[in-house]
């Protein structure tokens, strides 16, 4: 069993990854920005934009799983000002300070987290998130890059924003958002498999319309919206962030993830 630092902990995906490691026999140390008093788990304050406390985290770790990101869409939906810019601070500066403490830290196996259709996006966050990415696969360490399709929560953060317009006129282009507790078994899994590299991609189990995932969502919610479909190209698909993979595909659907939000 693999001594394991998991930065990006406390996040989306942390909050399901740190458990299904622990579950595994793992032992687990977090990367926190704050003290985690209520956690079972042991962690090390320190904090990716600065490089604070992170030689003390990786101090007797064998494994660093780096899921932390700064995703200013993800916190609070989307801004005009995110077509523009995002900040490189945690992807990029903190991705490179991750790499060289690592590299001295002699880790065995760095396994990066990252996203589907990056080089086919036009979004700024999707550029940083490339670039951090890039700068994992020219290291000299030991990687994994896992790469998933839009989690399921981000896909209802951007529906809740439409409900008060009467209309939904969204692409048809088709899509497979993905459960983090999938991508999160995926990851435990990819810690002991032995594999290197540019792993499978991973998705959710339905590849649908973009415009279904909508209807379903409004159905589960009982609201009374027009659903269009709009058929858009792949290229601009890919642009805005609408991918679909069918490398490796997680087990738990939309519609029962919805049921249980
Ligand atoms: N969201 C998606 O749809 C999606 C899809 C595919 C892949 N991914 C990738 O999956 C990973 C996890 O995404 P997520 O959506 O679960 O992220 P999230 O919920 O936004 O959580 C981000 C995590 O990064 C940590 N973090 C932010 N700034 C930091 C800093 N300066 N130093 C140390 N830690 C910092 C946060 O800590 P605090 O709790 O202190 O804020 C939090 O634990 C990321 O690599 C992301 O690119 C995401």
């Amino acid at each position: 069993m693999a001594k394991i630092l998991v930065t990006g902990g406390t996040g989306h995906l942390g909050r399901d990854l740190v458990p299904e490691l622990t579950i595994s026999g793992h032992d687990v140390r977090l990367l926190a920005r704050k003290p985690q008093p209520e956690t079972s788990v042991e962690w090390v304050q320190g904090d990716l934009a600065t490089g604070a406390g992170l030689d003390e985290a990786l101090s007797g770790i064998d494994t660093v799983i780096h899921a932390a990101t700064l995703s200013p869409i993800a916190k609070r939906g989307m801004r005009l000002a995110d077509f523009f810019s995002s900040p490189a601070d945690v992807d990029i500066d903190g991705t490179r300070r991750l790499l060289a403490a690592s590299q001295h830290a002699r880790i065995a196996h760095f396994v990066f987290v990252s996203i589907v259709g990056l080089e086919g996006s036009t979004l700024p966050y999707s550029r940083v998130k490339l670039t951090g990415e890039r700068l994992v696969r020219a290291s000299p360490l030991s990687w994994s890059v896992i790469r998933a399709t839009p989690f399921y929560y981000l896909l209802k953060q951007m529906l809740e924003g439409l409900k008060w317009l009467p209309v939904w006129l969204l692409p048809s282009s088709p899509s497979n958002p993905v459960d983090t507790r999938d991508v999160a078994s995926y990851l435990a899994q990819a810690v002991v498999d032995g594999e290197r590299g540019m792993r499978p991609e991973i998705g959710g189990p339905e590849v649908m319309p973009f415009s279904t995932f909508a209807r379903q969502y409004r159905d589960t919610l009982g609201l009374r919206r027009l659903v269009l479909p709009l058929p858009v190209s792949r290229r601009m698909s890919r642009a805005m962030g609408l991918v679909e993979t069918t490398e490796r595909l997680g087990q738990r659907r939309w519609v029962d993830w919805l049921s249980q939000h």
